[in-house]
This record gives structure tokens, C-alpha cells and sequence, in this order.
């Protein structure tokens, strides 16, 4: 078989395409780097010394592990430098990160989720990182937060990487889904599928059930019809998975179909549900779309949310384009 790395992939892309200049190819390399020595760290686990918390708190009030702060330091140390950016923002810090003075500025602002299912580090269980490019408006070298309030829509790439079995990078830059796999010995990325597509149809979901009091009426008459299997108005049987990583839930169905939700529910009222817009939902739901699948919060395209805040909420439903209409209409009725 004929290796195709990521850099060749990406060149070509460029040259068939014409949507990944250099500045943008040099982004999604670095970033990749970074995925690597994160990949890397990860699998040292208790050797490397990385497991546990950091005894610190984020924004959202979480408790920081090692690996969240670690992975968090290593992305932003490998995008410092290129002159491809002009500002980060991520999960774990409170506002954006500009680009040192010391370096030149580019036009692309980068958002990240270092690691996420961070309550799987300490168990083996697969985590990843899930990122979201941007372009800053135009001619603006020093973007202040509002310049990365932009809707999903606007994304020029985005992508995940997984550390699981295999460590993967999935990615689009808005012509389709490709996944590369690690190769650990060589240490580069393989183009291992071309051109994703999440199965329409599935019989397989995903939704944290111990929240099942709290869920308001739309979601829970979706989740009983599916409950019901055979002998309820779906005629058919369902499964369900919830792995806790949101990166492994959803690489999951991009390959196989499925359905994922973390919906707004009455916990907390005030709150739009658990998963952050910017790093969590609107990567995802623009490679779920590329893949040819469908993303919600229920009632409106994640992409076409105006984003309020830098680490705004939103409910989420996405994957097999079939299930996540129906679940999107029963809120509409
Ligand atoms: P993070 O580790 O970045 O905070 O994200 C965790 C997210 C997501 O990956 C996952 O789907 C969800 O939280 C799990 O939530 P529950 O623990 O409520 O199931
Ligand atoms: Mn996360
Ligand atoms: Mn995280």
C-alpha cells in the first residue's frame, strides 16, 4: 500500500482544491506535532508521571487534571512561534492567549479543548484533543476575545485527535473527512480512510441515561421511543454506548452511525447543557456535516449559532442524519 502522510495529503489538497494555503497547512502541522507529544505523554501514563490532578480549577469551575494543564502548555507552545496565528483561545484558560510579541502574527485564530474525557485519564479509557480554526477579521493583528465570536459556520478547518488503541487524527477543512493514524515508530500521520461518511441510519445512541429525571419532555419521549425497541413505535431495537470522551463517542459514529446528545436539561436551568460551543460543539458538528451527517442543539444548526461568549454552552444532538431531524423535530412540536 502506498503511504500518503499528512503533509502530502494536505499539499495536494492545496493543489487540487485550492483551500489550504501554506499558513493553514503549516497550522494543521504543528497542531498535529502537538497531538503527537500530547499522544505521547498520554501513553506514559503513571510513568511519565501525568496522571491525577493538577489541584487547580478552570474557568467552568472543573478541577484541572496534570494532563489537561500539560496538554493545554504543549499546544500552546507549538503554535507560538509559526507567525500562522494571531491568537488561541482553549477550554482551560479563562481568556484568549495572544501571540507573543517576539514572534510575527498570522490570520488564523485557533481554539482547542487539549484534552477531553479528561474523567478517563486516570482509567486507560480512550481521551483526545479537539480543535477549531478560524480566521481573524480582516486585518486585525491583535484580536481581542469578540474576534472569535464567529459561528461554526465560519470554521476553516477543524479536527480531533484520539488516544485510544490507536492514536487518530480525524480533519476537514470544509471538503470532506479524512482520518490519519499515528504511526509510532516512524512517528508520523498515515492517511489510513478517505472521505468519512456517518451511516444515515443506526441503531445505536449515546446519552448519559443517569440524567434521565432531569431530562425535559422532547428528550425523554425520544430516548423511551428508543427504549422501546421492537415493540415500541420505532419497530426496531436500539443499543447505546456513552464512553464519557465526547472525541471517542463521536469517532465511534463517524465510523459506524449513531446519535450523540448532551442536551440542555432542568439540573440547572439557566444552563444550555454541558459541552462548550466553540471547542467542543461547532468542531464536531462541522465534521459530523462534512461526513454528511446533521448537528443540533435541538432546535437550530449548531453552526448557525452567534456565539455570546468564549466558553458558552449548548445542547447537543449529532451523528446519523435520520435520528438527529427526528430528535431536532420533537422540540419543534
Ligand atoms: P472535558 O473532559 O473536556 O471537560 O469534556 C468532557 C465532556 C465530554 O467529553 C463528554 O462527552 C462529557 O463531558 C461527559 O459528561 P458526563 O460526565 O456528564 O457523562
Ligand atoms: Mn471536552
Ligand atoms: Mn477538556
Amino acid at each position: 500500500m502506498k503511504r500518503v502522510s499528512l503533509t502530502q495529503y494536505l499539499v495536494e489538497e492545496q493543489r487540487l482544491h485550492n483551500t489550504i494555503p501554506a499558513e493553514l497547512r503549516l497550522l494543521i502541522e504543528v497542531v498535529a506535532r502537538a497531538c503527537k507529544t500530547i499522544s505521547h505523554a498520554v501513553s506514559k501514563g503513571a510513568l511519565g508521571e501525568v496522571l491525577g490532578s493538577a489541584g487547580s480549577e478552570n474557568v467552568q469551575g472543573e478541577v484541572q487534571k496534570k494532563l489537561d494543564v500539560l496538554s493545554n502548555e504543549m499546544l500552546l507552545e507549538a503554535n507560538e512561534w509559526g507567525g500562522h496565528l494571531a491568537a488561541m483561545a482553549s477550554e482551560e484558560m479563562e481568556t484568549i492567549h495572544p501571540i507573543p510579541n517576539r514572534y510575527p502574527k498570522g490570520e488564523y485564530l485557533l481554539l482547542f479543548d487539549p484534552l477531553d474525557g479528561s474523567s478517563n485519564i486516570d482509567v486507560n479509557v480512550s481521551i483526545g484533543t479537539i480543535f477549531s480554526v478560524l480566521k481573524a477579521p480582516e486585518g486585525m493583528k491583535e484580536p481581542n476575545e469578540e474576534a472569535f465570536l464567529q459561528p461554526g459556520s465560519k470554521q476553516v478547518a477543524a479536527g480531533y485527535a484520539v488516544y485510544g488503541p490507536q492514536t487518530v487524527l480525524v480533519l476537514t477543512t470544509g471538503n470532506g473527512v479524512n482520518c490519519f493514524t499515528l504511526d509510532r515508530e516512524m512517528g508520523s500521520w498515515v492517511l489510513t480512510q478517505r472521505d468519512m461518511k456517518v451511516p444515515e441510519e443506526t441503531k445505536e445512541f449515546a446519552i448519559n441515561a443517569s440524567n434521565a429525571r432531569h431530562w425535559y419532555p422532547p428528550v425523554k419521549r425520544y430516548i423511551d421511543e428508543l427504549l422501546a425497541g421492537k415493540t415500541g413505535p420505532r419497530g426496531r431495537d436500539f443499543n447505546m454506548r456513552w464512553i464519557a470522551s465526547m472525541v471517542a463517542d463521536v469517532h465511534r459514529i463517524l465510523n459506524r452511525g449513531g446519535i450523540f446528545m448532551y442536551p440542555a436539561d432542568a439540573r440547572e436551568p439557566d444552563k444550555p447543557g454541558k459541552l462548550r460551543l466553540m471547542y467542543e460543539a461547532n468542531p464536531m458538528a462541522f465534521l459530523i456535516e462534512q461526513a454528511g451527517g446533521a448537528a443540533t442543539n435541538g432546535k437550530q444548526r449548531i453552526m448557525d449559532i452567534q456565539p455570546q461568549k468564549l466558553h458558552e454552552r449548548v445542547a447537543v444532538f449529532l451523528g446519523s442524519k435520520n435520528e438527529v431531524e427526528r430528535a431536532t423535530s420533537y422540540h419543534m412540536e
